[in-house]
């Protein structure tokens, strides 16, 4: 018997020792986004009635990463089918343990698991002739590590060899030639499942309760037992750094192609990092070495130079920024405008056509149209105590070098001198020059030589 009914919990109570991290291993961050948030992005996908996490002792930073989901403790790391165990009574309330419902168990250290994948093993439970459990099988590269699926003719797993047992037990060891291995994600009649757990014992290599042994204890309970195969992508386990650092591989591989298909040329794309949020409009080209942080949004045919750093921010269509181009939260680049090299954007909006092609900090401002923001001009926007606004209007011109000193307002059409700090506002169509006037001694530098050089 099946339902449409369905329950998930996640599994994260592990120590992740092999993380040699102060941080909980699925708060581990990839592409941006923790660990722990791609498991459960997939489980929402499928809109269960309800998720659980376990989570170890003084996991508190899990827990609350994992709200509004409800989250339980396991109180000992006494293994994964213990760790199922601990969400039996917050899975007790809900109909699916009295056998109306299904379970479907995630691994929190096995981030990419697919909503399509997930559907597929629904779709398989839910058959009228499917299995009342479902393992996620992979076939990796190298199987060393992974248990290990035993199938019967029938395509019916009966059974999962752990790594530790094949290791330790001489009659198993047959059992590692198997490249068929346990993905960890397991789909399952809710009431056969909690009832086969209380049946799990802990005699094995680990002296661990096996999650996996629901598997040979279904069996001999003629349950039916099935396999669905997925990519090994999908399936692999993060266990240290390096498996971190590959998985930021896989997702950013997949980030770059997807922001491709939607029209934008990534040249180098392997050296463009990306975040879930980013958006890239068609024809816009980002050069190599450019890295996205959060929110940042570009329309259509903007062109983002070399090692442009960016986060929280818009750009307009035909926008052109770097190289060496920083824009950080609140940044809103207009249409066509221009943000040169060694230039910092914050809290700032240029309007269309407004340029500031060279190392400049422009901070609480805005750009009017057109505006012309020479080298090395600065917004000084803080006192030390509070931020200041500063506008400029459009088609002003500010020549390089100038400090305006917020909150300041620069008139539209007004040009600065080159050098000035300006503090008073100018008035539109104004020409304000605020430096030391210039002075010039004839044959000045002359007689200074002269008096050096007899000096000797
Ligand atoms: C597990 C599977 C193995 C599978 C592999 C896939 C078991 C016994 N083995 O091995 O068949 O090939 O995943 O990646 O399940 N956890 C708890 N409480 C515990 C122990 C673990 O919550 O007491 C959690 C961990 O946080 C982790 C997950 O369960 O998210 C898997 O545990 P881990 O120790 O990493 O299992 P593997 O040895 O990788
Ligand atoms: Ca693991």
């Amino acid at each position: 018997m099946s339902s449409e009914r369905l329950a998930v919990v996640v599994l994260a109570a592990g120590l992740g020792t092999r993380m040699k991290s102060e941080r909980p291993k699925v708060l581990h961050a990839i592409a941006g986004k923790p660990m722990l948030r791609w498991v459960l992005d997939a489980a929402e996908a499928l809109t269960p009635e309800k998720i659980v996490i376990v989570v170890g002792p003084g996991q508190e930073a899990v827990a609350a990463a994992a709200a509004p989901h409800a989250s339980v403790v396991q109180q000992e790391r006494l293994g994964t089918a213990n760790a199922v165990e601990a969400a039996r009574t917050e899975l007790e309330g809900w109909h699916g343990i009295q056998g109306r419902g299904d379970v479907l168990v995630l691994y929190g250290d096995v981030p990419f698991v697919s909503p399509e994948t997930l559907r597929a093993m629904l779709a398989l439970r839910r058959h009228p002739d499917g299995g009342e459990m479902i393992a996620l099988g992979f076939e990796p590269a190298d199987p060393h590590g992974y248990g290990r699926l035993i199938l019967d003719g029938h395509g019916n797993v009966i059974g999962i060899c752990e790594q530790s047992e094949i290791d330790a037990d001489p009659q198993k060891s047959a059992h590692g030639a198997i490249g068929l291995c346990n993905g960890g994600t397991l789909l399952a009649d809710g009431e056969v499942l909690f009832a086969m757990l209380e049946r799990v014992g802990n005699d094995n290599a680990k002296g661990e309760y096996y999650l996996t042994d629901v598997f040979e204890l279904a069996n001999h309970n003629a349950r039916r037992t099935q396999v669905y195969v997925a990519p090994e992508e999908e399936v692999m386990g993060i266990n240290d750094r390096a498996d971190l650092a590959a998985a930021e591989r896989v997702a950013q591989e997949r980030l770059r192609r997807k922001a491709m298909l939607e029209g934008a040329t990534l040249i180098g794309a392997e050296t463009v990092f990306l975040r879930e949020d980013t958006v890239l409009g068609p024809d816009t080209v980002v050069h190599p070495h450019v890295v996205f942080g959060p929110g940042v949004t570009v329309a259509r045919g903007c062109e983002i130079k070399s090692f442009s750093h960016l986060e929280g921010c818009t750009l307009a269509e035909g926008a052109v920024v770097g190289p060496y181009a920083r824009l950080r939260p609140g940044a809103e680049i207009g249409v066509g405008a221009k943000v040169g090299n060694f230039v910092e954007v914050k809290n700032a909006r240029l309007e269309p056509g407004a340029k500031a092609n060279h190392l400049s900090y422009l901070g609480d401002a805005e750009v009017g149209a057109e505006a012309n923001i020479g080298a090395g001009t600065i917004t000084c926007n803080y006192d030390g105590f509070a931020k200041h606004r500063t506008q400029i209007g459009a088609g002003a011109f500010v020549g390089s070098n100038s400090a305006l000193v917020a909150p300041v307002r620069i008139g539209a059409g007004a040009i600065v001198g080159a050098g000035s700090t300006i503090t008073e506002d100018v008035a539109d169509d104004a020409l304000a020059v605020a430096r030391g006037a210039q002075t010039q001694v004839e044959g000045g530098a002359r007689r200074f030589r002269q008096s050096r050089s007899s000096e000797e």
